[in-house]
């Protein structure tokens, strides 16, 4: 069978030394980021801080705009900021826990940051609710439907959860938020880039997450999405002068917010790493979340075959529907079997409750998945032998 995405693989340097399979820690580096960052050395190098006037100030909303397309959100719906911890502490600072509908719903399969964030606003007033997991691998939808009532002020759940690749009910969670009046904030990082999502269609309230995951884009990028008609009303209290409607009046006295994405917006941005997401998001727009996913299905699938085949714990779900691109496989002793995958060039990562975690992405071939199999038989055969 050819695979028409392989083609892709020349545009990333890393893939020509290493087994690159974990793309849902860090995606791999487009080769046209060399040329990105030579591009904004030189900008700053030339045209000094005339460079803020004639780029670097439209840039935020620019790779807000390109993200956003990904996900079919509207054009200036979509502001930039350095993480998603920072960007759930921008929509807490939206709402008021003093009144009577203060309670935060989540799931303890969120990413941690995001549960310590919520966690600490009960210092604020928040009265947080955390559903359990019963599995280690699903999140129980009924029981996290049943916990948002009239008095849940905010939901922030991980679309896709990073330990098992489980994909949440989005659409579910969102219409049950929606009956009871309260808003999702629905984190993206691990299904942007290789499940689709579209804002409109889930009509999502707010949708963040980072490009340096499954859009090949580095860190130092993370989006929020806000729903247009939400975005003209919400007052972010973390503000600052670039969510100013003049920021360069320099007024005294409150702010008068910008529309958005500026408005949610605070300091100055992040333009080193606003230039290095650019290759990735152009890359990934490209190639098309549809046929990434088409190809993560099935090389996901050959994975857990593989994995299952040895008799290794997978803690995935099996339906190729519910999962993410992610396939967390538990091996006796996984951590260290990680730790010498990565010695032997095959890159992969380490989870508690997971288990080694491999995600091929569009631009992996099905025998780098053979190979990281074969390497953990190998190692588990190798160390049985070290401790007879
Ligand atoms: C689902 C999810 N959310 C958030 C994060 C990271 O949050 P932050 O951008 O604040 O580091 C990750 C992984 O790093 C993640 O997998």
């Amino acid at each position: 069978m050819t695979d028409d995405l392989l083609r892709y693989r020349s545009q990333f340097p890393i893939l020509e030394r290493t087994t690159y399979l974990i793309s849902n820690s860090l995606g791999a580096m487009p080769r046209g980021v060399y040329d990105a960052m030579k591009h904004y050395a030189d900008t700053w190098a030339t045209r000094g801080v005339r460079a803020w006037e004639e780029r670097w100030w439209m840039l935020a909303a620019e790779v807000g705009d390109q993200i956003g397309a990904l996900m079919n959100a509207p054009r200036g719906s979509v502001s930039t900021h350095q993480n998603v911890t920072t960007i759930q502490a921008i929509v807490a600072s939206c709402f008021d826990f003093s009144g009577k509908r203060n309670k935060v719903v989540y799931s303890d399969m969120n990413f941690p940051s995001v549960m310590y964030f919520w966690e600490a606003q009960r210092a604020n007033g928040a009265r947080v609710h955390m559903v359990k997991t019963d599995d280690g691998i699903t999140v129980p939808t009924e029981r996290l439907l049943d916990a948002i009532d009239e008095e849940t002020l905010l939901v922030p759940v991980s679309h896709v959860i990073f330990r098992s690749a489980y994909i949440n009910d989005a659409k579910a969670i969102i219409e049950k938020a929606h009956k009871v009046g309260a808003y999702v904030v629905l984190d993206t990082f691990q299904s942007l880039g290789t499940v689709p999502v579209d804002v409109q269609e889930l009509n999502a309230d707010f949708t963040c997450g980072g490009v340096l995951k499954w859009l090949c884009g580095g860190p130092g990028v993370g989006y929020l999405y806000v729903r247009p008609d939400l975005g003209k009303k919400l007052e972010p209290k973390i503000t600052g002068w670039i969510a100013h409607q003049n920021p360069f009046g320099f007024e005294i006295g409150p702010i008068r917010y910008a529309d958005p994405p500026y408005r949610f917006m605070n300091g100055t941005p992040h333009v080193p790493s606003l230039e290095a997401a650019g290759p990735g998001l152009k890359i990934i727009q490209e190639v098309g979340i549809n046929r990434i996913r088409e190809k993560s299905k099935r090389q996901t699938v050959r994975l857990i075959a593989l994995a299952e085949r040895h008799g290794w714990r997978v803690n995935t779900p099996r339906d190729p529907e519910k999962r993410g691109g992610t396939v967390s496989i538990d091996l006796p002793d996984s951590q260290e079997v990680c730790t010498e995958l990565i010695k032997r060039e095959i890159l992969v990562d380490w989870r508690p409750k997971a288990g080694v975690r491999m995600s091929p992405h569009f631009y992996n071939t099905d025998e780098e998945l053979d190979t990281a199999i074969a390497a953990i038989e190998e190692i588990l055969r190798e160390r049985a032998l070290v401790t007879k």
